[in-house]
C-alpha cells in the first residue's frame, strides 16, 4: 500500500502530543517530519519535546526540524503553560533523546519534502503559522507541491486574551504569519468550534486511563501519564469537559466523515487593535469576496472519541 506523506508543523503541547501519537498509529501514514515552531512554550522546550516524542512513538523515520523561535512580528514569550503544564507536555518527564533533529531547518525540510513527495504531501500545522509563512516567503511555489494543508487554529471564538477581545491561541500568537499563510494558500481550517463541539468527557479519558494502564511499553505508558494530566487538569478543576483541539485536524484526515467543511471567505486581524488574532468569518457572504478558506463546519464527536481510545488501544496492545 502506498502511505499518504505527511508532515506536523507543531508546538509540543498536550494537544499536539495527541495528534502526533494518533498520525503515528494510522496504517497509511508516513509521518514524515515533525517542526517545531514556538506556541504553547518557549521554542526551546517545543523542539525538545519534538524529539522526545519522536522517540517516544518510535517514529524511526520520523525527521524532527527546528523552526521559527519568535512570531514574524510581534512580541511574545510564554515561559510556562497552565494549560499545557510544566515543560509543555503535561510536566512528564521525557528519557533525554539520543537522535539529533535535521541540520536543515522547518521550512527547509517542508519544502525540501513536498518537491520530493510532489503533490502528495498532506501538511497539517497545529501551532502558529511562523513556520509556514516563513516558508512560503522563501518558497513561494510551494502550494503547487501539496496535496492539502490542514490547520488547527482560528475560529468564531477565542481561547486567550490579552486586550480585551478575545482570538484563538494560535493565530494569536502570530497574526501577520497567518494572514501570509492564509492568502497564499488554500487553507483546511479545523478552528474552535469543531474542536469544542469535539470535547471529550470525563468517562472517555478514564477509558484511555484504563486501557493505556495495560500497555507495557513506552509509547502506551506516556499516553497513560497525558491522559491522566488531561483528566485532571480539566475535571480535576471542575471543568466539565476537555478539548484535544489538534488531534482532530488530524482524524479529520484519517476519517473524513469526521469532519465536514465548507468554504468561506475568511479575514485575519493583524493589525494591533484590540481584536489582533480573530478569524473573522464571512458566513453570509456579505463582504463579496472569494471565499478562500475551507472551514471545518460539523463534527462526529462520537466517532473522534472512539478514534481516540482506539489509538491507545494500539500502542497498549504494540
Ligand atoms: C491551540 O492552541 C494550543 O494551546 C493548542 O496546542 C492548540 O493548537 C488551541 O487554541
Ligand atoms: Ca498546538
Amino acid at each position: 500500500m502506498r502511505k499518504i506523506p505527511i508532515i506536523i508543523d507543531c508546538d509540543p503541547g498536550v494537544d499536539d502530543s495527541y495528534a502526533i501519537a494518533l498520525a503515528n498509529s494510522h496504517p497509511e501514514f508516513e509521518l514524515v517530519a515533525l517542526t517545531a515552531v514556538e506556541g504553547n512554550v518557549p521554542a526551546v522546550l517545543t523542539r525538545y519535546n519534538c524529539l522526545c516524542l519522536r522517540e517516544t512513538f518510535e517514529m524511526e523515520n520520523t525527521k524532527v526540524a527546528y523552526g521559527a523561535t519568535v512570531p514574524l512580528v510581534r512580541q511574545y514569550f510564554r515561559e510556562i503553560s497552565v494549560t499545557h503544564g510544566e515543560g509543555g507536555v503535561g510536566g512528564i518527564q521525557f528519557e533525554a533523546p539520543t537522535k539529533e533533529p535535521e541540520q536543515k531547518e522547518a521550512w527547509d525540510v517542508i519544502y525540501e519534502e513536498a518537491v520530493k513527495h510532489n503533490g502528495e504531501l498532506v501538511l497539517f500545522a497545529v501551532g502558529p503559522l511562523t513556520n509556514i509563512a516563513t516558508c512560503l516567503r522563501k518558497y513561494p511555489d510551494l502550494p503547487k507541491y501539496l496535496k492539502k494543508f490542514v490547520i488547527m487554529g482560528g475560529g468564531t471564538f477565542g481561547n486567550v486574551s490579552a486586550t480585551g477581545e478575545t482570538a484563538e491561541f494560535n493565530i494569536w500568537v502570530d497574526p501577520h504569519a497567518a494572514k501570509e499563510v492564509f492568502e497564499k494558500l488554500e487553507v483546511y481550517m479545523v478552528g474552535l468550534n469543531a474542536t469544542h463541539a469535539a470535547a471529550v468527557e470525563e468517562k472517555d479519558f478514564d477509558e484511555m486511563i484504563e486501557v493505556t494502564s495495560k500497555g507495557t511499553n513506552k509509547a502506551s505508558d506516556f499516553l497513560n501519564k497525558l491522559s491522566k494530566f488531561s483528566k485532571e487538569n480539566s475535571f480535576g478543576r471542575g471543568e466539565d469537559n476537555n478539548v484535544i483541539h489538534d488531534a482532530l485536524a488530524v482524524a479529520g484526515e484519517i476519517d473524513p466523515e469526521i469532519l465536514n467543511y465548507k468554504k468561506y471567505y475568511i479575514h485575519v486581524e493583524d493589525r494591533e487593535v484590540k481584536n489582533v488574532g480573530q478569524t473573522i468569518v464571512d458566513l453570509e457572504g456579505t463582504s463579496g469576496k472569494e471565499p478562500n478558506c475551507w472551514i471545518a463546519m460539523d463534527v462526529d464527536q462520537p466517532k473522534f472519541v472512539q478514534m481516540m481510545k482506539d489509538m491507545c488501544k494500539y500502542y497498549a496492545e504494540k
